[in-house]
C-alpha cells in the first residue's frame, strides 16, 4: 500500500482550503490523508522501522508494539515555550506566556516556510470524544511526523469516520505541527528530528487554532491532547458553560451494586493513571468492591438535564508514565500495554522487549538504554528516561468501564484534588461546600516531577492540576468554576488527597496504589451520604474507625501522623496562597478571598 499522495475524501471547502494553504507554506514532498486503518498504520511502522526511527518489539512477547527513542533534548512538554496568544495580554493572564497574535503569526510563518521539504505531510482528521457524542469535538492535525500519526491513531478517533462525521460544513480546530527539521537535498534523516532552539507551542484561543513547531514529543506534538482538549477546550468551556479538566474518571461499584463515578485532578506524574485503574485490596474485592476506568488524564464535564455534571473522556488511549509501572503497582496498566503499544524512551531488552525502572525488582543483566547505549545494572544512570511513556489503547484495559464511550457521559458525584506533598497535607479531607472545594483546587501545590522542565522536588502551585493547561486568565477560570457548580441542582462533593506524605523519619506513611481504595470508599460514602466525618479547620476528615481496614494491618499511630496537621505550618501555607492571589488580584473572584479568611479564622480559633 502506498502511503503518499492520497486524495482527500471530503468536500469540506474550508478544510480543503486550509490544507492547501498549509501545503503551499510548508512545501512537503507529498501529502497523505490518514484514513486511520490498520493497513495504513502497518505501512507507516514498516517504513519507520526500515528508516531506523523505531524498533519493532518481539512479536511473541509484545505483539504489534514498537519502541521509539527521542532526541535527548526532546523528552517532555516545554512550558517555557508554550504560548496563549489571545488578542489581549490580560485575557491570557499572568500565569501564561503571551505574545501579540499578529507578531506570533508572523514568526510562525517564517518558521513554517518550507519546513516540510523532503518530508511527507500527513493530514489527520481526529475526534476528541466518541464520534457522534454531543460533547465531542473535531480537529484536523497537519504534521510531518509519522510518529504523531501512529500515536494519534491510539489516543484519538482518527481518519475516514471522522471526515464523515465532520460533513461538508462542520466545525473543526485546525492544528498545525512540524518537527521543524526539513530534509534538505542529500542530507540523511535523523531518527528523531526536532528543533529545540526554535520550539514553540502556540494557541490562538479566539480563533481556536493551534500551531506547534520544533518538538515531536507527547503533549507538544499530539495536539488533540493538552493543546486542544485542555487549552483550547478550556476556552470553549468558559464560553459555553462547561469544564475541560486535567482529570481522570473512574467508577466505583459498591457491594450493593450501586455505581458512583468520581473524577480526580492530580498534577502531571502524580498518580492519575494509577488511581484510574486501581485494583481494590483482596478483602474489599471479596466484599464486592470494583473500580472501572473511564479515562486517565482528561475529562470534559457538562451540566446535564438532571442537574448533575456528566463527564466524557475525550481520549481513546493512555499516554502513561512508564517508570514505576509494574504488575505489583498497576497490573491494569501493564495489561493495557502488553500489546498494540508504542513505547517512547524506555529501555530495550536483549530479547526484544521493553524495561524500565520499577517494572521488576531485579533489572535485566543487559539493556539498550533510552539513549541507545549499552546498559548494565552497574551503569551509573537510568535505563529509561523518567518521563518515558507508553501509548496504549483504552480498549486493552481489563478494567475499562462498560460505559466509557457513553455519548452523554457518566454522572459525577465527587471531584478529588491531590498533589505530591512530603509534609503538612493530610491523606484526605472533604471541603465544606462547593466554593470551599474550588478554593482547595485553586490553592493546590505539588512537588515538581519529570513530566515538565525544571528541578524535581520543588513545590509548585498547580491549581486544579491545570497551571500549564488553562487557555485564559487563571482567576477567570476560578470564577467560571464557581459559577458552573453553583448553577447545578446537584453539586459534586469535593475532596483533597495526598498519597505522598512522608513520616518524620522519611518513609512513605501511606502504602498508596490499591490501598487508596480505602480512601476512595470513604469518599464515595461521603458523596452518597453514608459515611461519618469529623469537622476540622481544613475540612471534614475520616477518623481511624471510619476507614475500612479489612486485610491491612495499618497502625493507628501512623494514621494519626498521616492525618495530623500543624496550625502554625498551615498559617504559613495560607500566606503562600496569598502569593498566588496577589498575582491574580485584579481578576480574583471574591469567593477566594472569603474562603481564605474563613480558613484563617478556623486555624487561628483553635
Ligand atoms: P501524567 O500522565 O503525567 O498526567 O501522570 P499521572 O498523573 O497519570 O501519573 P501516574 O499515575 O503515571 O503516576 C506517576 C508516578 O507516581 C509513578 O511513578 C507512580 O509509581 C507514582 N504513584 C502513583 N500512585 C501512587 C501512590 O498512590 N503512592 C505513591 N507513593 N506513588 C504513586
Ligand atoms: C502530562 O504531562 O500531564 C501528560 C503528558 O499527560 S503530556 O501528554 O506530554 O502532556
Ligand atoms: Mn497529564
Amino acid at each position: 500500500m502506498s502511503i503518499v499522495e492520497t486524495l482527500p475524501k471530503t468536500n469540506h471547502s474550508a478544510l480543503l482550503k486550509w490544507v492547501d494553504k498549509m501545503i503551499k507554506m510548508c512545501e512537503p514532498d507529498s501529502v497523505h490523508w490518514a484514513d486511520g486503518s490498520q493497513a495504513e498504520a502497518d505501512a507507516l511502522f514498516d517504513r519507520m522501522v526500515a528508516g531506523g526511527m523505531c524498533v519493532k518489539l518481539n512479536e511473541e512477547k509484545r505483539p504489534n508494539s514498537y519502541l521509539f527513542r527521542s532526541d535527548p533534548r526532546d523528552v517532555a512538554r516545554v512550558e517555557s515555550r508554550t504560548y496563549i496568544c489571545s488578542n489581549s495580554k490580560d485575557a491570557a493572564g499572568p500565569t501564561n506566556n503571551w505574545e501579540e497574535p499578529r507578531k506570533m503569526r508572523r514568526k510562525m510563518k517564517e518558521l513554517f516556510q518550507g519546513c516540510m521539504r523532503g518530508r511527507t505531510m500527513y493530514v489527520i482528521p481526529f475526534c476528541m470524544g466518541p464520534i457522534g457524542s454531543p460533547i465531542s469535538q473535531i480537529g484536523v492535525e497537519v504534521t510531518d511526523s509519522p510518529y504523531v500519526v501512529v500515536n494519534m491513531r491510539i489516543m484519538a478517533r482518527i481518519g475516514d469516520p471522522v471526515l464523515e462525521a465532520l460533513g461538508n460544513r462542520g466545525f473543526f480546530v485546525p492544528c498545525l505541527h512540524s518537527v521543524g527539521q526539513p530534509l534538505l537535498g542529500g542530507a540523511e534523516d535523523v531518527s528523531w528530528p526536532c528543533n529545540p532552539e526554535n520550539t514553540y507551542i502556540v494557541h490562538f484561543p479566539e480563533e481556536r487554532t493551534i500551531v506547534s513547531f520544533g518538538s515531536g514529543y507527547g503533549g507538544n506534538a499530539l495536539l488533540g491532547k493538552k493543546c486542544f482538549a485542555l487549552r483550547i477546550a478550556s476556552c470553549m468551556a468558559r464560553d459555553e458553560g462547561w469544564l475541560a479538566e486535567h482529570m481522570l474518571i473512574l467508577g466505583v461499584k459498591e457491594p450493593s451494586g450501586k455505581k458512583t463515578y468520581v473524577s480526580a485532578a492530580f498534577p502531571s506524574a502524580c498518580g492519575k493513571t494509577n488511581f484510574a485503574m486501581l485494583i481494590p485490596p483482596k478483602n474489599m474485592q471479596d466484599e464486592g468492591y470494583e473500580v472501572t476506568c473511564v479515562g486517565d488524564d482528561i475529562a470534559w464535564i457538562k451540566p446535564g438535564d438532571d442537574g448533575r455534571l456528566h463527564a466524557i473522556n475525550p481520549e481513546a488511549g493512555f499516554f502513561g508514565v512508564a517508570p514505576g509501572t509494574s504488575y505489583a503497582t498497576n497490573p491494569n496498566a501493564m495489561e493495557s500495554c502488553s500489546r498494540d503499544t508504542i513505547f517512547t524512551n524506555v529501555a530495550l531488552t536483549d530479547d526484544g522487549d521493553v524495561w524500565w525502572e520499577g517494572m521488576t525488582e531485579e533489572p535485566p543483566a543487559h539493556l539498550i538504554d533510552w539513549r541507545g547505549e549499552d546498559w548494565t545494572p552497574d551503569s551509573d544512570r537510568l535505563a529509561a528516561h523518567p518521563n518515558s511513556r507508553f501509548t496504549a489503547p483504552i480498549r486493552n484495559c481489563p478494567c475499562v468501564d462498560p460505559d466509557w464511550e457513553r455519548p452523554d457521559g457518566v454522572p459525577i458525584s465527587a471531584f478529588i484534588y491531590g498533589g505530591r506533598r512530603d509534609t503538612d497535607v493530610p491523606l484526605v479531607f472533604q471541603a465544606f461546600n462547593w466554593n470551599h472545594g474550588v478554593y482547595l483546587g485553586a490553592t493546590m501545590g505539588s512537588q515538581k516531577t519529570a513530566a515538565a522542565e525544571g528541578k524535581a522536588g520543588e513545590l509548585r502551585r498547580d491549581p486544579m492540576a491545570m497551571q500549564p493547561f488553562i487557555g485564559y486568565h487563571m482567576a477567570d477560570y476560578f470564577r467560571h468554576y464557581i459559577k458552573v457548580g453553583n448553577r447545578l441542582k446537584h453539586r459534586p462533593r469535593v475532596f483533597h488527597v495526598n498519597w505522598f506524605r512522608k513520616s518524620r523519619d522519611g518513609r512513605w506513611l501511606w502504602p498508596g496504589f490499591g490501598e487508596n481504595m480505602r480512601v476512595l470508599k470513604w469518599i464515595v460514602e461521603r458523596s452518597t451520604g453514608q459515611a461519618h466525618g469529623v469537622e476540622t479547620a481544613l475540612g471534614w476528615m475520616p477518623a481511624y474507625k471510619d476507614i475500612s481496614w479489612s486485610g491491612l494491618d495499618y497502625p493507628q499511630e501512623d494514621w494519626e501522623e498521616l492525618m495530623d496537621f500543624d496550625n502554625n505550618a498551615w498559617k504559613e501555607i495560607t500566606l503562600q496562597h496569598e502569593g498566588l492571589f496577589i498575582q491574580l488580584h485584579d481578576h480574583l473572584p471574591k469567593e477566594m478571598v472569603y474562603e481564605r479568611e474563613l480558613l484563617k479564622s478556623r486555624l487561628l480559633g483553635t
